[in-house]
């Protein structure tokens, strides 16, 4: 059930929380299925509704930076990562940012998939940082969404999958891509999964370039964020390289996703489709110009909105590599392109 953030709405869904319940609240990157992180049983629903392996673990959602250690336990760092992860969660919290920390050992190993570690994140987003603080302080929550299926980036969509849970409206999600997930045990810090803060941004704050784990086959275990795929559309998708989509052939009933509008204005020149007609043909832009934050922005949203039309196939087109196009590339190959890299 959709409800309007009124403070009143948000107490009736801390208090929800406080049960032992789920709600779905909006945070700056997407939707979340969140549930007390210190409650096992709440915890265990939470893998139950999304049908998700109880190996791969959640973030806890904190309400400020005071708080981290609510979930996380810094004192086991050593010096220079302690003070690493301090000067990252002063520069970029709340933000998303996602920390990969010792656990609490308080903390219910359900929560982090048995791991001893544990991923925090602040969000941005006042309804989130409210709701945490009137419910219980720290809550699990994972992206709001079956597993393996595209994240929501707007209420409906959230509603779409969980009918009957209560779900904050917070409108569209301002990123509309994950957080970045850092961890920070391993001595140097590495980016576990691209996302709304980039490499380049935290690779800037280091003083020098930030690792990045590779994705492996083997990924699954450490990061199952990692695994190859992950947000999908019913439909098959197939990649296309950055500007290279306008020249595929058209065949109806398939969507076509292009980077910028001027390319689709191309196509469907090309083709002889009426810019009106843009949308009953099944194609889409993720943005007016080409900026990358703008198509971060809009990438889950159309691929919902493409996905909905049952197309035969939906043909995608590749971000350039920079900046936030590293996390729209990644999600794009995770939702199903990349065995299929085309030109
Ligand atoms: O933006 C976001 O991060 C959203 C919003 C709702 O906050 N949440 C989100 O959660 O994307 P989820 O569960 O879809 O993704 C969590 C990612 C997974 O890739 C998981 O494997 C990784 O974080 N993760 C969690 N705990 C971890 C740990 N201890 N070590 C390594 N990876 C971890
Ligand atoms: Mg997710």
């Amino acid at each position: 059930m959709i409800v309007t953030p009124s403070d009143e709405n948000i107490e009736r869904a801390a208090a929800v929380v406080k049960a032992g319940g789920l709600v779905s609240f909006p945070t700056e990157t997407v939707y979340g299925l969140g549930a007390d992180a210190f409650n096992e049983k709440a915890l265990a629903a939470i893998f139950e509704v999304k049908n998700r392996p109880y190996f791969d673990p959640l973030i806890v959602h904190l309400a400020g930076i005071p708080e981290l250690e609510t979930a996380a336990d810094l004192s086991v760092l050593s010096k220079i990562a302690r003070s690493a992860a301090l000067f990252l969660a002063d520069k970029f919290l709340p933000g998303p940012l996602t920390l990969i920390l010792p656990k609490q050992p308080s903390l219910p190993s359900l929560a982090t998939g048995g791991l001893d570690t544990v991923a925090v994140r602040i969000p941005a987003s006042a309804i989130a940082q409210k709701l945490i603080r009137l419910s219980t302080g720290a809550i699990a929550a994972p992206s709001a969404n079956p597993f393996g299926r595209l994240s929501p980036t707007r209420a409906v969509h959230v509603e779409e999958y969980f009918a009957d849970i209560l779900i904050l409206d917070g409108g569209r999600t301002a990123l509309g891509l994950e957080s970045t997930v850092l961890d920070l045990t391993n001595g140097e810090p590495c980016i576990l999964r691209e996302g709304g803060i980039t490499s380049e941004q935290l690779s800037d704050a280091l003083g020098k370039p930030c690792k990045k784990r590779r994705m492996e086959a083997s990924a699954g275990t450490t990061s199952p964020g990692l695994l190859k795929s992950h947000y999908a559309p019913r439909s098959e998708l197939l990649l296309y390289a950055h500007n290279s989509l306008c020249a595929a052939p058209f065949v109806t009933g398939t969507a076509y996703i292009f980077f910028e509008e001027k390319s689709l204005n191309a196509f469907a020149k090309k083709n002889g489709i009426q810019p009106e007609s843009a949308a009953k043909n099944y194609l889409f832009a993720l943005s007016r110009s080409g900026g990358s934050a703008e198509v971060a922005a809009n990438l889950f949203d159309t691929l919902h909105a493409a996905d909905r039309l049952r197309p035969a196939a939906i043909y995608a087109e590749q971000a350039p590599a920079a900046g936030l196009g590293a996390a729209i590339n990644d999600r794009l190959f995770k939702a199903g392109g990349s065995k299929s890299v085309l030109a």
